[in-house]
């Protein structure tokens, strides 16, 4: 069988060192491993008075994680925390109440930054949320990445040993991982 990745990519820069990480952490995944972007952009500002009439582009968020096997965080960290655009979507994803998309899906947290924190307490706060929200996530290997341009092409390629055998593991960890929770939590 393949496994559905469903993709957000926590920044809305047209030049995000993120998406480039994910391009690279795709490229290294597993063979049965399909990813799909989950776009963040395009959605309003959540509020509660949506809840009886989703929007087309929150439901079509909802209708994206109802469709992947596990899902994957690649975000950047502003300001010690998450970037809003990230947290609106997640915010929508997990009303109405008691339609919680990310219920039991198993889920993985890794990010770049330029500094050498690698995102590391931004990845503290998302998974606060995303244990709020009852997600099963990976919570070993960690992946704070500190993104050095010459690293990274623009086509997933990894023009350094050590961080394309880490990024490998930390794939075919995930995929491990979204395998033994999927044969207890089918979706
Ligand atoms: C940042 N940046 C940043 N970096 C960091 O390591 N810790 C932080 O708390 C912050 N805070 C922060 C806030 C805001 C509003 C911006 C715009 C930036 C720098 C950030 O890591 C850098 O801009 C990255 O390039 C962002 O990732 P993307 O968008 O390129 O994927």
């Amino acid at each position: 069988r393949t496994y559905r990745v469903g993709t957000f990519i926590g920044s809305l820069s047209s030049t995000s060192i993120n998406r480039t990480l994910a391009k690279a952490l795709m490229r290294v995944a597993p063979d049965d491993l399909e990813f799909t972007e989950i776009p963040i952009g395009n959605l309003p500002l959540y509020s509660p008075d949506f809840d009886d009439a989703y929007p087309p582009e929150a439901t079509a968020l909802k209708e994206a994680i109802a469709a992947s096997d596990a899902v994957l965080f690649v975000t950047p960290e502003y300001n010690r925390s998450i970037p809003g655009a990230l947290k609106n979507a997640i915010d929508w994803a997990s009303r109405p109440w008691g339609q919680n998309s990310f219920d039991h899906i198993p889920a993985a947290v890794i990010g770049a930054s330029p500094g050498q924190i690698g995102t590391a307490v931004a990845q503290q706060s998302l998974r606060a949320v995303l244990s709020f929200c009852n997600a099963r996530q990976m919570t070993a290997p960690e992946g704070y990445i500190t993104f050095k341009p010459e690293v990274y092409g623009d086509d997933g390629s990894i023009a350094d040993e050590g961080t394309e055998q880490f990024l490998t593991e930390f794939m075919a960890e995930f995929r491990d991982y979204m395998e033994r929770v999927l044969t207890v939590l089918p979706r």
